[in-house]
């Protein structure tokens, strides 16, 4: 069990964002951060606001699935009141602030699995959950969930065995989370103001792409589609190449690397 003091005065020393984490609300157990900060965004929550839970019992993933969020991980939502124009790039950012925080504090290399799940030795480490509200031609607010593996010892879990880690097993040593968020919510910012010209996130999110030039199977609702990845849209869209040499759009889903 870990002796580092994870709370949201921990976190906010030394954190020196102006709009990212001016506010966080940290919480020992939570159902889903999700759901705090929805509740949170309609009562007005300023931008920027973090929600933060030492464990979650009913963590959410993307596509419907459970997100597993013991006591040792990082799970932590912001509420974000962007324009429109820049919804397609949260996902870039919020994958790419993840990509730098755990190589600045942990010294791991990790790189993104498109669309937005944080590999580290090709094992997912974390993900991403992003749930917009709009009204009418506008948002109202977007929730961005982030979780990372830290302490999770992955073979203890007979569902992501083999294919989740967490950063301590990773790096061989304990990462401080309370560092680590900072890190992120740091990087998350900076990121954050480089929109509304969204160029420089999308290539650099892009060029952390596992997925590009790779055999994939990708599945979008019922569909499922074989093919090589070949490119991504700067709307964030998968481009896949058939085998019957047609290309594919695949705009939300999921993708499975194919062995050679
Ligand atoms: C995925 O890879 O499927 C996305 C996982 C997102 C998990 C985070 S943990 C913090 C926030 N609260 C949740 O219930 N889910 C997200």
């Amino acid at each position: 069990m870990s002796a580092e003091i994870y709370s949201s005065g921990e976190i906010r020393r030394g954190l020196a964002t102006g709009i990212i984490g001016r506010k966080v609300l940290f919480y020992p157990r939570l159902a889903s951060t999700m759901d705090t900060a929805r509740q949170e965004a309609k009562r007005g929550a300023p931008e920027g606001t973090v929600i933060i839970a030492g464990e979650q019992t009913r963590g959410r993933g993307r596509l419907k699935r459970p997100w597993l969020s013991p006591v040792g991980n990082i799970a932590l939502s912001i509420i974000l009141r962007p324009d429109i124009a820049g919804l397609p790039y949260l996902v870039m950012i919020a994958s790419l602030a993840a990509v730098r925080g755990i190589r600045e504090v942990a010294g791991l290399k990790a790189r993104i699995k498109w669309p937005n799940d944080v590999l580290v030795g090709g094992k997912k480490v974390g993900g991403i959950l992003i749930e917009n509200e709009l009204k009418g031609d506008r948002v109202d607010y977007a929730v961005i969930g982030i979780g990372i593996n830290v302490g999770l010892r992955a073979a203890d879990h007979a569902g992501i065995a083999g294919i989740a880690a967490g950063l301590n097993e990773a790096a061989g040593k304990e990462i401080s989370r309370a560092a680590l968020v900072r890190g992120l919510l740091t990087e998350f910012e900076r990121l954050y103001l480089a929109l509304p010209e969204g160029g420089a996130v999308f290539m650099e999110w892009r060029d952390n792409l596992v997925t590009l030039g790779k055999k994939v199977t990708a599945t979008s609702g019922k569909d499922v589609v074989e093919g090589i990845a070949e490119a991504v849209d700067g709307d964030g869209a998968l481009v896949l190449r058939r085998t019957d040499g047609t290309l594919t759009r695949i705009v939300a889903g999921d993708v499975t690397l194919r062995k050679k």
